[in-house]
C-alpha cells in the first residue's frame, strides 16, 4: 500500500537532500514537502525530482493552525519527518522571536495535528523530529562527547528553541502515546548549504577574494558530517528507530574553525589555480559571536551499534566534493547571493 509521508522544510539544505533521497528510493511513498519558502527555502534544490510522480510540494507555514490540520486531513499522513526550522544561530541572536514561533510553536502545531489526525490509532504511524547537538550546550577541550543522556544546556536562542521543541516531542510521546523518534545531529556540510553558514560563506568569499570572517580566534570546535550521511541516517532512523528513542548522529570529525578554513583555502587555491597561500590571506578575525559555544562533539555509537549506520566519507574528500559542487553550480550560488531564487519562486507561489 502507498504511504503518505510529510517532510517539512524540504526546500532547505538538509531537507532537500532528504526529499531527493526518499523520492528516488521509495516509489511506493508519496512525499509531500511542506515548506514556507523563507529566505532559507530554495526550490532550485529540488529541480531534479520536481516532476516525479510521487512528489508534491505544498507551500505553507508550520505555524498555521488551520492549514496544517487541513493538510493532515487532505493526505492522511502515515509519517512525518520534521526538519522545518529557523536554523542560523546568528539570526537567533538578533531575532529570537522568529525562532520561538517556528521552532517551538510550529513544532507543537505539527504534533497537535498528528495527534488529532491519528486519534490514538498509531499503528504504522511515526513522527520523526530532527534536532541538533547544540541542545546539549558546549563541551570543553577535554575529549568528552555528547551522548543521548547528556543533560540539555542550550546557550543560544536557536538551541533553546530546539531544546524546547525536543521536550514537547517527548511530552507528546509520554502524555498521548504519540509514536515519536528524535535525532540530534552535529554540523552538516555539503551541496545546497545556504551561504550564511561558515563553509559555504567562506567558499563564496574565497571565490570573490573577499575577507573570510572568523569569529574570535577561530578556536571553536565543530564536528562536521557530510549532509548525505545525515540524510542516510534519517532514512535508517525513520524506518528502524525505536519509538520514544533519541539517536545522536555525528561525524566523529572535530575541527577548529581556523584549521578547517586553512584547509578549505588550500583546496580552493588548488581548484582555482591560485598560488598556495593566496586565499589564506583573506582570513580576517572579527568580533566573536555572543555566547559562542566552544566545542561540540557527538558520540554516535548508539546509532552505529543498534541501527548499523556509519559516516561514509573522510572530511578532506567531502570538503573537496563540496567545493567542486559550488564551483560547478555557480548559478545556484549567484541566484542565492543576489536574491533571484526568492523572487522567482515567491512569484510562482504568490497566491498560496
Ligand atoms: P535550513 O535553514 O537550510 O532550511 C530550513 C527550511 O525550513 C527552509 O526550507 C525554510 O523555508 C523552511 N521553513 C522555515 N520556517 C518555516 C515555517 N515556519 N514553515 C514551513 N517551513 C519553514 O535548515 P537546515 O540547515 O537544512 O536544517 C534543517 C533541520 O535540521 C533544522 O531543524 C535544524 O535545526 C536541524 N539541524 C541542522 C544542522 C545543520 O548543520 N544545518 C545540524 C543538525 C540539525
Ligand atoms: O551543530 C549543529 C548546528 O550547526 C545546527 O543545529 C545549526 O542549524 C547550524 O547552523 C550549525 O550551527 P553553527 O553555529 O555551528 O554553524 P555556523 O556555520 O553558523 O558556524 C560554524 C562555526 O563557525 C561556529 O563556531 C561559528 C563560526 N563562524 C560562523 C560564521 C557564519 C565564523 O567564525 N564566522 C562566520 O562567518
Amino acid at each position: 500500500m502507498k504511504k503518505n509521508i510529510l517532510i517539512t522544510g524540504g526546500a532547505g539544505f538538509i531537507g532537500s537532500h532528504v526529499v531527493r533521497l526518499f523520492v528516488k528510493k521509495y516509489s511506493d511513498y508519496q512525499i509531500v514537502n511542506l515548506d514556507a519558502l523563507t529566505y532559507a527555502g530554495n526550490l532550485e534544490n529540488l529541480k531534479e525530482i520536481e516532476n516525479a510522480p510521487n512528489y508534491v510540494f505544498e507551500k505553507g507555514d508550520i505555524t498555521d493552525e488551520k492549514f496544517v490540520p487541513a493538510l493532515f486531513a487532505k493526505y492522511n499522513f502515515d509519517g512525518v519527518i520534521h526538519l522545518a526550522a529557523e536554523s542560523h544561530v546568528d539570526r537567533s541572536i538578533t531575532d529570537p522571536m522568529a525562532f520561538i514561533k517556528t521552532n517551538v510553536f510550529g513544532t507543537v502545531n505539527l504534533l497537535n495535528a498528528a495527534k488529532d489526525a491519528w486519534k490514538g490509532n498509531f499503528e504504522g504511524k511515526r513522527f520523526y523530529h530532527i534536532s541538533t547537538d547544540e541542545v546539549y550546550g558546549a563541551l570543553e577541550n577535554d575529549g568528552t562527547f555528547f551522548v543521548e543522556t547528556t543533560k540539555y544546556a542550550p546557550h543560544s536562542p536557536y538551541s533553546a528553541s530546539k531544546a524546547s521543541s525536543d521536550h514537547f516531542v517527548r511530552a507528546y510521546h509520554d502524555t498521548y502515546g504519540l509514536p515519536v523518534v528524535v535525532s540530534n545531529c552535529s554540523n552538516n556540510y555539503g551541496a545546497n548549504h545556504f551561504p550564511e553558514k561558515l563553509i559555504p560563506l567562506a567558499i563564496n568569499n574565497i571565490k570573490h577574494k573577499k575577507p573570510i570572517p572568523i569569529y574570535g580566534k577561530g578556536e571553536n570546535v565543530r564536528d562536521w558530517l557530510w549532509v548525505n550521511d545525515h540524510a542516510r541516517a534519517i532514512d535508517i532512523i525513520f524506518h528502524n528507530g525505536k519509538d520514544g528513542q533519541t539517536y545522536n548522529i555525528g561525524g566523529n570529525n572535530e575541527w577548529t574553525n581556523i584549521d578547517l578554513i586553512r584547509m578549505l583555502c588550500k583546496i580552493m587555491d588548488k581548484k582555482l589555480g591560485r598560488e598556495q597561500g593566496e586565499s589564506a590571506k583573506l582570513i580576517t578575525f572579527v568580533t566573536d559571536r555572543a555566547g559562542h559555544d566552544l566545542r561540540y562533539a557527538i558520540d554516535s555509537s548508539k546509532l552505529q551499534r543498534e541501527l548499523g549506520w556509519k559516516p561514509s566519507l573522510q572530511f578532506e574528500e567531502g570538503l573537496e566534493k563540496t567545493v567542486d559542487w559550488y564551483l560547478e553550480n555557480e548559478q545556484w550560488l549567484d541566484n542565492v547571493i543576489n536574491g533571484a531564487y526568492q523572487q522567482y519562486y515567491q512569484q510562482q507561489y504568490a497566491n498560496r
